[in-house]
């Protein structure tokens, strides 16, 4: 059971973004999908999601391709944790959480306890058991985030998307957020995508990272083999060394230019 990329060409009516990406995500893996600005990185992360059709290629969970299965099938597959922010700043956190579950209420139904339930949980996980009656509006950047994850968590789906899911927390809730997408991995089988720029956290954090540039993919496969300084300097187009930990962790640092 896998993650199936399939020879995707995709991007907007007014630009070719992704150029013939191929690639496969075994179940219960986390992938770190790396490269600079403007790579293509979000416009793939749409793809995955089925909310940007593909022009060429499939997306396939399990062997059934994504942009065809129904909203609601596609919305009990796949949750994505967003880049931007987008959420009503009316709402309490909790309520924000509840809409991680819409795909399982029916049309009159309101909440069950099973969706209650899921609702805390996530809230646990996230540390914002605290603020669950707290409007959005009145949260900072990092905790709006987490409340994304949050409801991401909720939706219970098995393939989770995260773009840029670090970059508005302070270093503890960075490794909280890290350590927790790697303990559902390994605990629920949870499939990850996720989208950093943090090549460390890459390294340390995913089973595999691929790297795109200009909407290719240039190098997929372990932290160890695709982190080289030779490439990173490339892509990047800055100096790049990296080091190696007492661990074996690859670790980049930007050399003076
Ligand atoms: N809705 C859109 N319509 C047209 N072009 C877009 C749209 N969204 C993104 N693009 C363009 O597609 C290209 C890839 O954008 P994308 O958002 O996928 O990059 P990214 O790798 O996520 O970059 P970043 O690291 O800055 O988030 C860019 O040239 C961008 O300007
Ligand atoms: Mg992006």
């Amino acid at each position: 059971m896998s993650l199936e990329i399939v020879h995707v060409s995709a991007g907007y009516p007014s630009q070719q973004v992704l150029d013939d990406v191929h690639l496969t995500v075994p179940k219960g893996q986390i992938l770190a999908l790396l490269g600079p600005n403007g790579a293509g990185k979000t416009t793939l992360l749409r793809v995955l999601s089925g909310t940007l059709a593909p022009w060429q290629g499939q997306v396939r969970w399990e062997g059934r391709d994504i942009h065809r299965l129904a909203p609601k099938a596609r919305a009990r597959l796949v949750a994505v944790v967003p880049q931007a922010r987008a959420l009503p700043p009316a709402f309490t956190v909790e309520q924000a959480v509840m809409l991680g579950r819409t795909p399982y209420l029916s049309w009159l139904g309101g909440a069950g306890q099973a969706d209650w339930k899921a609702v805390q949980r996530a809230l646990t996980q996230t540390d914002l058991l605290p603020l669950a009656a707290r409007p959005l509006q009145r949260l900072s950047g990092g905790e709006q985030q987490r409340v994304l994850l949050a409801r991401a968590l909720a939706q219970e789906t098995p393939l989770l998307l995260l773009d840029e899911p670090t970059t508005h927390l302070d270093l503890h809730h960075q490794s909280r957020l890290l350590a927790l997408v790697r303990d559902l991995s390994r605990a629920r089988g949870l499939t990850v995508v996720m989208v950093v720029h943090d090549l460390n956290q890459a390294a340390r954090y995913a089973d595999r990272v691929a790297i795109l540039d200009h909407g290719r993919l240039v190098a997929a496969g372990s932290p160890a083999a695709v982190l080289t300084a030779e490439r990173l300097t490339r892509v990047y187009r800055t100096p790049v060394e990296v080091l190696t930990t007492a661990q074996g962790w690859p670790v980049v640092v930007a050399a003076a230019e």
